[in-house]
């Protein structure tokens, strides 16, 4: 099959395509580069540009048999959205509007899209199932949510059938090493507690240890790269096969506190990983733990790496060997 990637040359749509790649499936890449990496895109089909520019997206589809499309060119981080709202709407939500448009002028009426757990907001039940309350408590949340209810709308107008995939906290880098997380400005956890025993930091701050959780930090469910990866194949094949739009939580439904993943992280670095215990970071809930059941159940998928200590090590291998990024 052939494959749209868009923002195929970020941290998760390059690991997909990697997959794909393997597969000896037909990969096309669209990415800006604005925050991807031409050094991560292993596809020969390479198209730089932005999705909002319609002219562009037209060629791409018109030089390309495509049949689906995967979407995850967006912004993506928490705190700039609530800084700059307009970004994370023309970006995520009028990219995704033009990217949907385009897919109708061209005959192609499967998606399969990066969504995220923050759609749900403070959770009431852990571990949250997609049926649950969704209420963001930020832009980017919004956005994404936003981005799911569009897809809803042109399925019905269009007939274009999709799959959101709720990410909880992608992590880990591809198990070859070739591939990993290099973000210009990094906010993730795994990412900034290696930068310790990387030299490029003095200490890991814990944005607070009064949770009540068993440690008193934050708990999260951390989910290896190329687990996402495998789900988005499935997905893609899914919609393939005929079947109907749908949304699916993407986690291990395991927990892991801040403390206990600096832990494995000294383990796995065998550095002594300095912590500084600070306050708490605004609109951070307590726990946060997925239940994977429902993409289970219809689509066969399971975790393979589920393990914090070899999610750890993969980033390890990776950040080693690119300490400043590609
Ligand atoms: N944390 C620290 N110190 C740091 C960085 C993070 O203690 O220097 C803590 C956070 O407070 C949180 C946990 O580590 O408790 C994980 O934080 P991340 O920033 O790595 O990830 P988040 O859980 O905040 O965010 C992730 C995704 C977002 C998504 C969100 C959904 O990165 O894109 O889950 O809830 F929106």
């Amino acid at each position: 099959m052939s494959i749209l990637i868009t923002g195929g040359a970020g941290y998760i749509g390059s690991h997909v395509q990697k997959l794909l790649l393997k597969q000896s499936e037909d990969v096309i890449i669209v990415d800006s580069l604005i925050t991807g990496h031409k050094e991560a895109v292993l596809s020969d089909k390479f198209y730089q540009g932005d999705i909002r520019d319609r002219a562009f997206m037209n060629k791409v589809f018109k030089e390309n048999k495509i049949d689906a499309v995967i979407h995850f060119a967006a912004s993506s981080l928490v705190g700039e959205s609530m800084q700059d709202p307009f970004k994370y709407y023309d970006n995520n939500l009028y990219g995704t509007a033009c990217l949907l448009e385009e897919m109708r002028l061209n005959g192609v009426n499967k998606i399969v899209f990066s969504s995220t757990a923050a759609t749900y907001g403070e959770p009431k039940n852990i571990p949250i199932t997609e049926d649950d309350e969704t209420n963001p408590t930020n832009t980017y949340g919004q956005t994404k949510l936003s981005m799911e209810k569009m897809m809803k709308w042109f399925d019905k107008a269009y007939g274009i059938k999709y799959i959101a995939l709720r990410y909880f906290n992608a992590a880990g880098a591809d198990t070859e090493g070739v591939l990993g997380e290099a973000h210009m400005t990094e906010t993730h956890l795994i990412p900034l507690i290696l930068q310790v025993p990387l030299g490029k930091r003095e200490y890991i701050s814990v944005f607070g240890n009064d949770y009540d959780t068993i440690d008193g930090t934050c708990i999260r469910d951390y989910i290896h790269v190329e687990d996402l990866a495998s789900a988005h194949y499935l997905a893609v094949k899914s919609l393939l096969n005929g079947d109907e739009s749908t949304v699916y939580n993407l986690g291990n439904g395991l927990g892991y506190s801040v403390s206990q993943v600096i832990d494995a992280a000294k383990k796995v670095t065998g550095y002594d990983i300095k912590v500084k215990f600070e306050g708490r970071r605004a609109g951070d809930p307590a726990k946060l733990v997925a239940s994977s059941e429902k993409i289970s159940k219809q689509l066969g998928w399971a975790p393979k790496y589920p393990q914090i200590e070899k999610i750890i090590q993969d980033a390890w291998n990776f950040h080693q060997k690119h300490p400043n990024g590609f």
